[in-house]
């Protein structure tokens, strides 16, 4: 009996499918396909984790009104800046298959930040000491011209290595993999070494990233129909670079970004350089001023010893007045705790507003679950901590900085997350 009515579903599951599904000879007809190099991604692709994040909101209006957005068709936005490439969440920071994801997720703005090789090519790499982590160097034969070859761990002293890329040609960065951020400090060998990556990441896009030059970012983007933005990293080294003498000054380096732009004939309206160095962002502002127009200085001055956030609020009107038109804090420094749970703006946030500056931030989607980073101490969180308890406070925090704060764009890890909200709400 059983089988007889399981046997009559299958026929007509079957006969119902036969009507439905295209023959196999239309499967294989190429689709059109416009202009295959210029401008594609169009559509941005916006994945589960969006809508994972709204369904975990507290009820309210703001839960209703991303979710009234569930079906729409998304399209980039420069709201949504990708950071290291935009999907370093899940891909090989600054590598090509982060700004590509990061490009699928809709960021307008993509990130390189770049180092120098010892050949003082310009390369993708937030830290121009960070090949022993973010790549698998100390695996390969070049492990042996590191700062600090890789060292296994011996009796509980934990293992080391140091690798920048200015150790390094061009050539010799472009043999290298790019690998997700973190190390095994327990490694007793090199391949032990490149493991480490949290939990809540994953290995699985880490299958040997392509890395990049700063040239080769630049045509990348530019395929894409996007916006850049270039970050020029502290050099670990002392300048000018190559001993006394070298004509290879930290001004150089500067000039060296805005030259490549030029040489690649991209429009400077559609480049953020972004520095933590005010001195970076005021040489732009003379040396190149359109350029310098949408430089952006970094603002970490409340991290450092013996300052405040109220001394990096002290100091915005110096960096106005000096010309800067555009500051980038992190995250915690433009939201406070109100009432309850609410999430408010900062006294920075109203004070560089009041200054006229713009305002970018940065980064979200760095911080894993956000119960666990909230009760840890994260960075990013750390000025609402107290009101923070799950995922769904995401897009909490992305609301008071577009609305409230009014942000020009947000860095993320995971573009779609911000994607997201500026498509709901209108942010291009
Ligand atoms: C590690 O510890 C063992 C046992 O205490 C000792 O014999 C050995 O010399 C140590 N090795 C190093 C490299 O310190
Ligand atoms: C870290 O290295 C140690 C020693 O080589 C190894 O036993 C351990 O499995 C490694 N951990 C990971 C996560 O790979
Ligand atoms: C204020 O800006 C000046 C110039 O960059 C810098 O020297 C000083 O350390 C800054 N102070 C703080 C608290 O950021
Ligand atoms: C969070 O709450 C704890 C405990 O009440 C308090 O000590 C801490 O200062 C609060 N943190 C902030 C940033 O308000």
């Amino acid at each position: 009996m059983h089988v007889k009515t399981a046997s009559i579903v299958v026929a007509v599951f079957a006969a119902t499918h036969a009507f439905a599904l295209p023959k196999t000879e239309e499967w294989s007809k190429p689709k059109p396909w416009k202009n295959p190099t210029q401008h594609y991604f169009q559509n941005a692709e916006l994945g589960p984790r969006p809508q994972f994040l709204i369904t975990d909101m507290d009820e309210g209006w703001l839960k209703d009104r991303l979710s009234a957005c569930s079906d729409m068709v998304a399209q980039p936005t420069k709201f949504s800046i990708g950071h290291r490439g935009g999907a370093c969440l899940q891909f090989p920071e600054e590598t090509r298959e982060s700004i590509e994801a990061g490009t699928r997720m809709g960021a307008g703005i993509l990130e390189c930040d770049v180092a120098f090789t010892s050949d003082r090519e310009l390369v993708c790499r937030h830290d121009q000491c960070d090949l022993h982590t973010t790549t698998n160097i100390v695996a390969t034969d070049l492990n042996a011209k590191c700062t600090t070859p890789f060292t296994p761990a011996v009796n509980g002293t934990a293992a080391t290595a140091k690798c920048c890329t200015s150790d390094i040609t061009l050539a010799e960065f472009k043999s290298l993999c790019g690998k997700m951020d973190g190390f095994n400090a327990s490694a007793t060998t090199p391949e032990d070494f490149l493991h480490g990556t949290p939990a809540w990441r994953t290995d699985l896009y880490a299958t040997c990233g392509t890395v990049l030059s700063h040239k080769e970012f630049l045509a990348l983007v530019d395929s894409h129909g996007r916006d850049f933005t270039t970050e020029l990293k502290q050099p670990r080294v002392p300048m000018p670079f190559g001993g006394d003498g070298s004509d290879y000054t930290q001004q150089r380096y500067a000039q060296q970004v805005i030259d490549e732009y030029r040489a690649a004939a991209i429009d400077p309206a559609r480049v953020w350089l972004q520095s933590f160095e005010f001195d970076d962002v005021a040489y732009w502002l003379q040396a190149d001023p359109a350029f310098g127009a949408q430089a952006v200085l970094l603002d970490e001055s409340a991290d450092l010893p013996g300052s405040s956030l109220a001394a990096a609020v002290a100091n915005l009107s110096f960096y106005r007045d000096a010309g800067v038109r555009v500051v980038a804090p992190p995250l915690q420094y433009l939201v406070a705790l109100g009432e309850g749970d609410e999430y408010v703006p900062s006294d920075y946030a109203t004070t560089a507003k009041a200054l006229g500056l713009k305002i970018l931030t940065w980064s979200l989607e760095r911080s894993g679950p956000l119960a666990q980073a909230a009760a840890a101490g994260d960075y990013y969180w750390s000025t609402i901590a107290n009101g923070t308890h799950k995922d769904g406070d995401m897009y909490r925090l992305v609301d008071v900085l577009a609305r409230q704060v009014g942000v020009l764009g947000i860095f993320s890890d995971w573009s779609a997350t911000v994607t997201y909200y500026a498509n709901c709400f209108g942010l291009f």
